[in-house]
């Protein structure tokens, strides 16, 4: 292979490009296939961070709401604008966190868990997830042990990815798989900035995942590395400004904007990368997959 084999590519790159991702290139970035989705989100009416619960929250910085629904706003019509049904979920006043949509529950093959919040902050928000599962056709399961839903819990083809060490419990994780009747795979988050699982990891398609590494325990990064050897690694800035928390429908890839690395590294994979500002939300410690509960049905 020689230089000009992979123009564009930062040098440091080069010594990392192993034989088989330099014949992907000459053959050119692989032709990716969206699939409509169905989303639920809520809108940030009442958001704000008057309490913390996570590492980037700080009661002491000041939030514009409306300028974080203008946010919400464009990632619902960018949603809309590319085929998928959003439905939504009514924001209740005092639940500032209830736009991180992910976190209400798992709806899969038409079985619904809902979630269980690990603090009393959010606990309110379950009731309001399991009455629009109730009304859309759903039987809201609960389980008996702590689960933060999509946050922790993310659907790969046919297997479910679960996150424990800082909010869903472990052992609600044998509960999702009697419940889905789903395989889940357990893997152990060790740093409190990547306290949900869609912070440290996100899934392109049914086969393609991207992550961070040192957000893993040795165990569940190896599994990661036997499950899917081909993964996107991303770097630690991208992680910092959470920029795995991502929402794909198999092309379009709807990310946070500053992330620009991962931005392309989707893109040589084939992918195409939409950034978008979610800077208020940020401060939640939350992003575009928080807001979005895909509803797999
Ligand atoms: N402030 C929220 C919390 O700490 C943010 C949730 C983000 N959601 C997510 N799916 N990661 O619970």
């Amino acid at each position: 292979m020689t230089i000009s084999d992979v123009a564009g590519t930062p040098a440091s790159d080069v010594a990392a490009t192993t034989p088989r991702r330099a014949e992907r290139r000459e053959r050119g970035p692989r032709t990716r296939t969206p699939r409509l989705r169905r989303y639920a989100m809520t809108a940030p009416t009442f958001f704000t961070v008057s309490y913390a619960i996570n590492p980037w929250m700080d009661t002491s910085t000041p939030v514009d709401t409306d300028l974080a629904v203008r946010q919400w706003e464009t990632l619902l019509s960018t949603y809309r604008a590319l085929g998928h049904t959003v439905e939504l979920v009514e924001p209740v006043a005092g639940l500032p966190d209830m736009v991180y949509a992910a976190n209400g529950g798992l709806i899969v093959d038409g079985k619904a868990v809902v979630a269980r919040f690990a603090y009393p902050q959010r606990a309110g928000e379950a009731a309001a997830h399991a009455e629009w599962m109730s009304g859309n056709g759903f039987e809201p399961r609960h389980t008996r042990h702590t689960n933060e839903g999509q946050g922790d819990l993310l659907v790969v083809g046919s297997r479910i990815l679960a996150g424990y060490g800082f909010r869903t419990d472990h052992r609600a994780h044998a509960e999702v798989e009697q419940i889905t009747g789903l395989p889940v795979t357990s893997l152990e988050l060790v740093d409190p900035r990547f306290y949900h699982l869609d912070t440290a990891l996100a899934v392109l398609d049914d086969t393609t995942i991207a992550y961070y590494p040192p957000a893993f325990s040795d165990e569940a990064r190896a599994r990661l590395q036997k499950l899917f050897p081909d993964a996107i690694e991303v770097s630690t800035a991208d992680a910092y400004v959470l920029g795995l928390n991502v929402v794909s429908d198999g092309k379009h890839v709807l990310m946070p904007a500053n992330a620009t690395t991962f931005a392309a590294q989707i893109a040589n994979a084939g992918f195409e990368p939409i950034g978008i500002d979610l800077s208020e939300l940020f401060k939640g410690g939350g992003s575009v997959k928080c807001c979005t509960l895909e509803v797999y049905s």
